[in-house]
């Protein structure tokens, strides 16, 4: 299996080689072909042409771990130098990782093995589940990243235990066809919010803080953070398609229901008037009408509200209004036979057998309209 390590840079001259070595080391008992994409994004300190440099050394010795440098022209942040790194990716199987050594290259043929064997789509290693551990970092940096993961576990409803793990490798497969923003440092929470069914796993390691250089981590990307999760959580919402399906079709259900208690409302309306207007009217003219009236409003609020379907072309409306129709005359009649079954022949209460036969009806009324009227698949 083809890999790729990316590792992002932006001034780490001094840890940059260290870090090369060590993930040849932890690679080559693998005997597999990888590759190394360093991304630097111009580091005035030189990295760029201290790794060029060290790649030489990988043409000589072994064939099959490549090192590559892109260099980028300015500074633009380490999602996005993640995403350059993971579009020049060869391999089927990609590890994301910093490359200031406080990310231990030895876990990575654990990682690997996880994807392989529990045939994971993701896997994150994590400092926040059982056996893993930061250290190094002061009270105040820990409290942060602490409150970020809460942030992100609440807001976007995020399983995983550490979701701004910048060190995790994934099947690249999985982020086909998917636009990410990019924006500040959460690349893992975007891939976690956007990408759907994926199998995630996570397996614990020591985060150790740098020994030499500087972090990047300022308040701008804490700003860029707040942004990022907010876009998220918008995301989330505007995209019912991404929703799971038990909670879309429960949230259609709830529409249709609503729209139903607001016809019961228009026919009581319209009847009333009808009776104000014209005393002399017979009360079952006056409930025909009203029915009518309730069976149209309900018709447009489910058509626009519940199944947001906005065609309203001539002939598609009027047969989906004469299915409606027809569906809620049917309903109605299911409903005088149900109660006059469960009253006669079950012996129930007749409040308890109208509540059980207005349920039965609309559930099957919601169901028929689901598939016929505005033709979605019945669980979707
Ligand atoms: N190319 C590029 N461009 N690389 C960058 C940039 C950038 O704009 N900003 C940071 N990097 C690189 C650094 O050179 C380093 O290799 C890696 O990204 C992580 O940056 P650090 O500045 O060392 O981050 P940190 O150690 O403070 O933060 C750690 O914890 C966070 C969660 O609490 C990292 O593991 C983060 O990835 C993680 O999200
Ligand atoms: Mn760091």
């Amino acid at each position: 299996m083809p890999l790729s390590v990316i590792l992002p840079t932006y001034n780490e001259s001094q840890n940059i080689t260290k870090m090369i070595d060590s993930i040849e080391e932890a690679l080559l008992p693998r005997n597999a072909p990888a590759e190394i994409i360093i991304v630097d994004d111009n580091s005035p300190d030189g990295t760029a042409e201290i790794a060029a440099k060290h790649a030489t050394r990988f043409d000589s010795q072994e064939k099959f771990i490549h090192l590559r440098v892109v260099r980028r022209t300015s500074k633009q942040g380490l999602s996005s130098a993640i995403l350059a790194g993971v579009y020049e990716a060869k391999g089927e199987v990609v590890v994301v990782m910093d490359s200031d050594l406080s990310h231990p290259a030895h876990t990575i043929p654990r990682m690997l093995e996880e994807i392989m064997q529990s045939k994971c789509d993701i896997v994150v290693a994590s400092r926040y589940i059982q056996g893993g551990a930061i250290s190094g970092w002061p009270f105040k940096r820990k409290l942060l990243s602490k409150s970020a993961t809460k942030i992100a576990k609440y807001s976007l409803g995020i399983k995983i235990k550490d979701p701004m793990s910048g060190f995790f490798a994934f099947r690249k497969h999985i982020i086909h066809g998917i636009k990410f923003d990019s924006i500040g440092y959460k690349m893992l929470l975007e891939m976690l919010v956007k990408v759907r069914g994926a199998r995630i796993k996570e397996i614990p390691y020591t985060f150790t803080n740098r020994r030499a250089g500087t972090s990047k981590v300022d308040s701008k990307v804490m700003f860029d953070y707040m942004r990022a999760v907010w876009r998220l959580y918008r995301y989330g919402r505007s995209a019912p398609s991404e929703r799971r399906t038990s909670v879309r079709f429960l949230s259609k259900a709830g529409r249709f229901y609503t729209v139903g208690a607001s016809g019961l409302l228009v026919n009581y309306i319209v009847s009333f008037i009808l009776g104000a207007l014209f005393p002399g009217i017979w009360y079952l003219h006056a409930t025909v009408v009203g029915i009518m009236f309730s069976i149209t409003s309900n018709f447009i609020l489910n058509k626009l509200w519940t199944f947001e379907d906005r065609d309203f072309t001539g002939r598609k409306t009027l047969l989906q209004y004469g299915l409606f129709a027809g569906f809620s005359a049917f309903g109605a009649l299911v409903q005088v036979g149900l109660v006059y079954v469960l009253v006669e022949k079950g012996g129930i209460s007749y409040p308890l057998a109208l509540i059980l036969a207005v349920a039965a009806a609309s559930i099957g009324n919601f169901l028929l309209n689901k598939k016929w009227t505005f033709k979605e698949k019945v669980w979707s």
